[in-house]
């Protein structure tokens, strides 16, 4: 079948962003709903893009943004979600019932292709309420009826330009004489953006994508503390790294939920008790080479860096 037309839910985020720009390069018609369509200011230049404000949690509205579309993506996803058994109410809302949601549309739409965006590690027993409303979500999305050709993605950590966790950590690096941190040998296996939007994207009318979940992982394993000096040493602020004893780490956790903006939790806290990486055999689909994140964050972490810019002009260079 070919897909001309596309809805991305969550299509203005940091992911989305990739995602739908790619499509509008193969010359796909997107639609990306959004709470707040001028965060989405960059998407709406392109030319076969159209953002629209819509409340999606709205069965009305979201019916109005499904009709007609060829192929949906659900890239929905938050970090903070409070608290509750076995997650809080805002969880429930973005990742369960959401996706709930898309595929009874779906369904009642006669919608054939929906690609949803998971986590690494979701899982009902998951030490956290992100991971186990992500998985709930899973199954929402995996109770479509065959006639929904459904493919699911479970990333590591994205790393690139806009993300919210090295820039994070290069931000605090930049104003704090030192960095306390909570689960410093939580392990990661970050995956760069174009990489995770690349597997979605090349997946759209691919066959043998139908009922396969990809695990998207980049090619090296890192703790915590090694991607935080990496943050520091990039963006030129590099700070002594104090790593936390856990009840240490879960207060401070317990204070960020206070801060606004600082996607850090007791939740996300939780998260980090189950290693973020892929099995050794895990390759990304569609002969997709997997970028360093060596080759990449450089780039965009070293405004103030002359060491930083040095590996841009490198990297230009291919060396
Ligand atoms: N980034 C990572 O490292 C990472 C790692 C693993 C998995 N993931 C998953 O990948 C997906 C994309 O992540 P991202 O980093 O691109 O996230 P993001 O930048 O925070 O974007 C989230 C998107 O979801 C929409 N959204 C958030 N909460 C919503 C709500 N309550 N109701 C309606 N829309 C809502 C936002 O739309 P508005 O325009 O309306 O704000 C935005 O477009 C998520 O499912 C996330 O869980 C991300």
């Amino acid at each position: 079948m070919k897909i001309q037309n596309v809805l991305v839910i969550g299509g203005s985020g940091f992911v989305g962003r990739h995602v739908v720009r790619r499509l509008a390069d193969q010359g796909i018609d997107v639609t990306v709903p959004s709470r707040r369509r001028e965060r989405a200011r960059e998407l709406i230049l392109l030319p076969t893009v159209d953002v629209i404000t819509a409340d999606i949690h709205d069965a009305a509205a979201l019916a109005s943004l499904m009709r007609d579309q060829d192929a949906v993506i659900n890239l929905v996803g938050i970090l903070q979600g409070g608290r509750g058994t076995p997650y809080g109410n805002h969880f429930a809302q973005a990742h369960v019932k959401l996706p709930q949601k898309i595929v009874a549309t779906a369904k009642q739409l006669g919608i054939k292709r929906l690609l949803h965006m998971s986590a690494l590690k979701a899982a009902a027993d998951a030490p956290s309420g992100y991971l186990r409303s992500k998985a709930d979500g899973e199954t929402a999305i995996l109770a479509a009826p065959p006639e929904i050709a459904v493919t699911l993605f479970r990333p590591s950590v994205i790393f690139g330009a806009g993300d919210a966790f090295l820039n994070l950590f290069a931000d605090l690096q930049k104003i704090f004489p030192l960095v306390p941190l909570g689960c410093p040998n939580a392990q990661f296996q970050p995956v760069w953006v174009e990489d995770v939007a690349a597997s979605i994207v090349d997946s759209l009318d691919n066959t043998d994508s139908v009922g396969r979940t990809y695990h998207l992982c980049g090619p090296k394993t890192y703790s915590l503390r090694e991607l935080v000096a990496l943050a520091g040493r990039y963006s030129g602020h590099r700070r002594p790294i104090i790593g936390l004893p856990d009840a240490l780490a879960r207060l401070q956790a317990l204070a960020m939920e206070f801060v606004p903006g600082i996607p850090l939790s007791r939740d996300s806290h939780d998260s980090m008790q189950v290693s973020n990486t892929c099995d050794a055999a895990c390759t990304l689909p569609f002969g997709i080479v997997p970028t360093p994140l060596e080759s990449i964050a450089p780039t965009y972490l070293a405004q103030n860096s002359k060491l930083a810019s040095n590996d841009e002009f490198r990297r230009r260079a291919g060396r």
